[in-house]
């Protein structure tokens, strides 16, 4: 491991996983990809692409659980955890699909726009690709508890893989603000759930004490595992691609592990020759939730001002980003944008989304809200491709969708709160309120009579 800041390199992390020098993240990197094995020493990784490509594919075909993971798939790009057969916890995580989204696209005005589903993992969200190798990392230390604060998703995963691998749990979850679908995961999976009466970035505040007091292993995203395991999405999408990659992948922007994960393994890749040039990697931020955006746009990179953060996207809901200084390394090496995206932007997108039989998050469809945004200013080009990662899937947050198709999402009126902005319109045309009838067969002829005439 390496500091990102001072470029220390600490033979091991401490409870919190900063640099014991100057307080900044770690992460991972792997001088033993680019330095000659020394004199009849065999390397421990083969990184010729080619072989590395059909390794990969062969795995596919295995009945070995390790082999079957998404994740572990690619151990070769991951960093050695000692006894892995012993440690490794999967739940088969990763092997999410590439979805064409047609109706998307148009309303974008593009014409090659994929989706990444992330939402399609074990616990359903992406955090499932890092918590199986930050978890595994920690079974391997002979941790009995495990912890993180979260707005939801990660405290449903984490919960799941500490269960799989008879360790404790304890979730720090903002009290309100978080989806039901999320909250009974983290209690069906058996973790010690406690509602803190604060925001996601005072859970974090706590934690990060905690940390100092209590042998327990955190595993939000400042552990560097989480980052790698995050990786492989990247990875497994660049194969999914037969190694072409796309012009732009377009991500949410939240505590930016998520984006500097996937920003991590392009640079890699391309590094090992796995792929021969960098896609643009683009963060968005919900307006309500934008201290990176502002980082980028108003203070050129050079600091980040934490902010009390606030959406109905509630998984993006933070102020305080920790991995902000990686996510700007990414953005500037693979030349992205940052972009931010109103409330009722984020609710079109989704209800877009939905209508091309995907569904996602609230979270996630800030991704095409903001590569709406993006064509409009001339960043992204009608002809190039592009992958969306979705981070959720549409279960998570079930309120959010009603709420929308009913027409109370902003509080009553339909749309009310940003009636003059364009989206307001198509968010309109896209709610399909549920139609109440008599059980009468009339009554759903007629149901079906009306939509047809205003279909
Ligand atoms: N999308 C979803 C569905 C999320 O749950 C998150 C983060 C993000 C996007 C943003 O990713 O933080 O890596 O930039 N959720 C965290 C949680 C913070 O606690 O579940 P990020």
């Amino acid at each position: 491991m390496r500091c990102i800041s001072c470029g220390s390199t600490p033979d091991s992390a401490g409870q919190n996983f900063r640099c014991a020098a100057c307080g900044d993240l770690l992460e991972f990197f792997f001088p033993e990809w680019t330095l000659a094995p020394l004199d009849g020493a065999k390397p421990r990784h083969h990184t010729e692409p080619a072989a590395l490509k059909a390794l990969w594919l062969k795995r596919r075909t295995s009945r070995h659980a390790l082999d079957q993971s998404g994740v572990w798939r690619f151990r070769e790009l991951l960093p050695h955890i000692p006894n892995l057969e012993e440690h490794a916890i999967t739940l088969r995580e990763g092997n999410t699909p590439l979805y064409r989204l047609p109706r998307c696209a148009r309303a974008a005005g593009v014409e090659n726009l994929l989706a990444k589903h992330q939402g399609m993992n074990p616990t359903a969200s992406f955090k499932d690709t890092g918590m199986t190798f930050a978890a595994s990392s920690a079974h391997q230390g002979r941790f009995s508890w495990v912890a993180c604060a979260s707005t939801g998703n990660t405290s449903a995963s984490m919960a799941a893989y500490a269960a799989r691998g008879n360790m404790h749990s304890l979730v720090l979850i903002p009290e309100g603000k978080i989806s039901w679908g999320k909250l009974s995961q983290a209690l069906d999976y058996g973790a010690l759930t406690c509602q803190l009466r604060t925001d996601f970035d005072g859970c974090v505040r706590i934690l990060n004490d905690l940390v100092r007091q209590k042998p327990v292993c955190l595993l939000n995203s400042v552990n560097p595992y989480r980052i790698e395991g995050q990786k492989t999405a990247a990875i497994e999408l660049m194969e999914q691609l037969a190694w072409e990659p796309p012009d732009h992948i377009i991500v949410p922007g939240g505590n930016l592990g998520n984006s500097s994960a996937i920003g991590k393994a392009l640079l890699e890749m391309r590094e090992l020759k796995l792929i021969s040039r960098l896609p643009k990697l683009s963060i968005i931020q919900a307006q309500g939730a934008n201290p990176f955006y502002r980082c980028v746009r108003e203070f050129g990179g050079k600091k980040l001002e934490p902010m009390t953060a606030d959406t109905l996207a509630t998984a993006i809901r933070i102020g305080s980003p920790a991995s902000w200084k990686k996510a700007l390394r990414v953005l500037q090496a693979t030349g992205g944008e940052v972009e931010q995206v109103t409330e009722v932007e984020i609710a079109v997108a989704k209800a877009e989304i939905g209508a091309d039989g995907i569904g996602c998050e609230p979270a996630s469809a800030v991704t095409l809200a903001g590569l709406k945004k993006l064509r409009r200013r001339g960043f992204v080009n009608p002809g190039e491709s592009i992958v969306l990662i979705l981070t959720g899937h549409a279960l998570k947050d079930p309120d959010f969708t009603i709420k929308f198709h009913r027409g109370d999402l902003f509080g009553g009126a339909p749309i009310a709160g940003a009636p003059d902005e364009p989206e307001a319109a198509q968010a309109k045309h896209l709610q399909r309120a549920p139609v109440v009838l008599d059980a009468a067969l009339g009554a759903v002829v007629g149901a079906l009579d009306a939509a047809e005439r205003n279909s």
